[in-house]
């Protein structure tokens, strides 16, 4: 495998897919690593990241120099370059500015095994920070950029090489190629990383671990918690127990679309709790978004952690970069966000050994590869992400049942027609907004002063920016005829066409 120590770097995670991609085994730690346990993991190689800070600066992350003499091959990108030439005697200048950009690769050394089927002149994404002076003894110039800044060196000896610029970045043309050099032909990494082999390896793994125990986990019908129940079914068979937890904000006839799905198309045990009640009283009157997350967070806590009985293994569906977050370097350009799995009941279950999470080291795309290789049918893949909070954070102010019902019609029309239509697959997330204002309107003869709701959709490759989604405005005409129409108390649509940044996707 190929371990990636993490600068703090926004692009870490990039690495490690990209070499993931090459079919190559690849897994990220803090930076402070200790040594011993590194070389206890036999890495093939070791990529050191980008990060924010300078090498000059007072709390610098830093690594043992020892790292150098392990006889592993090294990469370093940005940070990681200029934190070699720092660490091997080598001078390093500070600038004020770090400026991202587009610069031309001028090779001066072809034979680099690193760069062999690199361009001369092919674009590289530079990171203008600190930028090398003079390279440590036993190292040789590489490559530059247009201008004269060093952007690649490496030792003449030792298998350590270093690039100022960020090769995992799709806007460094050959970043590719350059990374396929040194997992495949410098650090000679084993290729057996594939999804087919994840799954099948997930499989035994659990068979061998929970085989006649008893197995639960919770599933909302989303991609990630149903592929994972979808792939403990197929280990494990009736010995696991999916849970499914109805909060009183899902929407239109949802719940039981959930459970056809999951039982009937999937052939899955799922037990139904039906705690709308709870989390609805628990609502009541309260205004403030973030109140609300807390609150269902709780409700939901107190459900399901707490219903749990008889069980000896729960299985969540976590994902790598929720486990990232969670252990990420404290940079100052890093936000850290608590995951919802990682909650107190979880922590505790974990001491005990009861946590399985299959899918710690996988991203998004690839959750939905495994759930492709399962057979999991596309109209399930494809479903739109829902947040957990549900219609609470759809429904602008304080929670009634009667907004609840009225939003779900809306958005039951809005959804139907962008199915018809062929758009709901056009778009990443679409849905309607119950908004806390009164509108006047004129229905027949009489004046009316009714709700207003607001229609959104957005395009989007992670839901981290976002683009409003140019609809066609016939189907947005029909949409908002259809709900002044069919809902009794709604006299106006709106549709939202602010992007992320700066608005959100969701209103709350
Ligand atoms: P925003 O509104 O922050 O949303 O642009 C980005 C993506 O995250 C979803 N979202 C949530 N998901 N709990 C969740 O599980 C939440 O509290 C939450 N808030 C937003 C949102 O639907 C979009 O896909």
């Amino acid at each position: 495998s190929i371990v990636i120590l993490d600068f703090g770097s926004q692009y870490t995670q990039l690495i490690a897919r990209r070499v993931r991609e090459l079919g190559v085994f690849s897994e990220i730690y803090p930076y402070n690593l200790n040594l011993d346990e590194l070389r206890a993991m036999e890495p093939a190689g070791i990529i050191l990241s980008g990060g924010p800070s300078s090498v000059s600066d007072e709390n610098a992350p830093m690594i043992s120099p020892q790292i150098y003499d392990l006889g592993i091959p090294i990469l370093g990108i940005c940070y990681g370059m200029q934190l070699t030439v720092h660490l091997l005697g080598g001078k390093v200048e500070k600038s004020l500015h770090r400026e991202y950009g587009k610069a031309y690769l001028s090779l001066m050394k072809k034979d680099s095994v690193l760069f062999q089927g690199v361009r001369d002149n092919s674009v590289i994404w530079m990171s203008h920070g600190d930028s090398v002076l003079r390279v440590p003894e036993g190292f040789e110039i590489v490559g530059k950029s247009q201008d004269g800044v060093l952007t690649a060196i490496q030792h003449t000896q030792k298998p350590i090489y270093c690039v100022q610029f960020h090769p995992e970045v799709v806007h460094t043309e050959d970043g590719r190629i350059l990374l396929g050099n040194f997992v495949k032909g410098i650090a000679r990494a084993t290729m057996n990383w594939s999804m087919e082999n994840f799954v099948e390896k997930t499989i035994e793994e659990l068979r061998t671990k929970c085989k006649g125990k008893r197995v639960v986990l919770g599933v909302s019908g989303g991609v990630d918690s149903t592929t994972l129940a979808v792939l403990a079914h197929r280990a494990l068979g009736t010995d696991v127990k999916a849970i499914f937890v109805n909060n009183g904000l899902l929407r239109y006839q949802e719940a039981e679309e959930v459970l056809a799905n999951l039982r009937d198309r999937l052939g899955l045990a799922v037990e139904y709790i039906d705690a709308s009640d709870r989390f609805l009283s628990a609502l009541e009157g309260v205004n403030d978004p973030e109140q609300k997350r807390k609150i269902i967070g709780k409700v939901f806590v107190d459900v399901f952690y707490h219903g749990l009985s008889d069980f000896d293994f729960l299985i969540q569906g976590t994902l790598y970069p929720d486990v990232i977050e969670s252990n990420a370097v404290k940079g100052p350009s890093q936000t850290i966000k608590t995951h919802h799995n990682r909650v107190k009941e979880v922590e505790e279950l974990e001491k005990q050994g009861k946590i399985i999470e299959p899918f710690r080291f996988l991203f998004k795309d690839e959750v939905r590869e495994v759930a492709r290789i399962l057979g999991i049918p596309e109209d399930i893949l494809g479903r739109h992400p829902f947040p957990g909070p549900g219609l609470a954070v759809r429904v602008i102010g304080d929670i009634t049942r009667e907004k609840l019902e009225l939003l779900r019609k809306a958005d039951h029309i809005f959804i139907s027609e962008l199915k018809v239509t062929g758009y709901y697959d056009k778009v990443w997330q679409a849905f309607a907004v119950f908004l806390p204002i009164r509108s006047v309107g004129v229905m027949g003869d009489e004046r009316s002063y009714g709700h207003v709701i607001a229609l959104r959709s957005v395009t989007s490759s992670d839901g981290m920016t976002a683009e409003w989604g140019r609809l066609p405005l016939d189907i947005l005409e029909r949409v908002a005829n259809r709900i002044v129409r069919e809902i009794p108390g709604v006299n106006r649509v709106v549709y939202d066409i602010t992007s992320k940044p700066p608005a959100t996707i969701e209103w709350e």
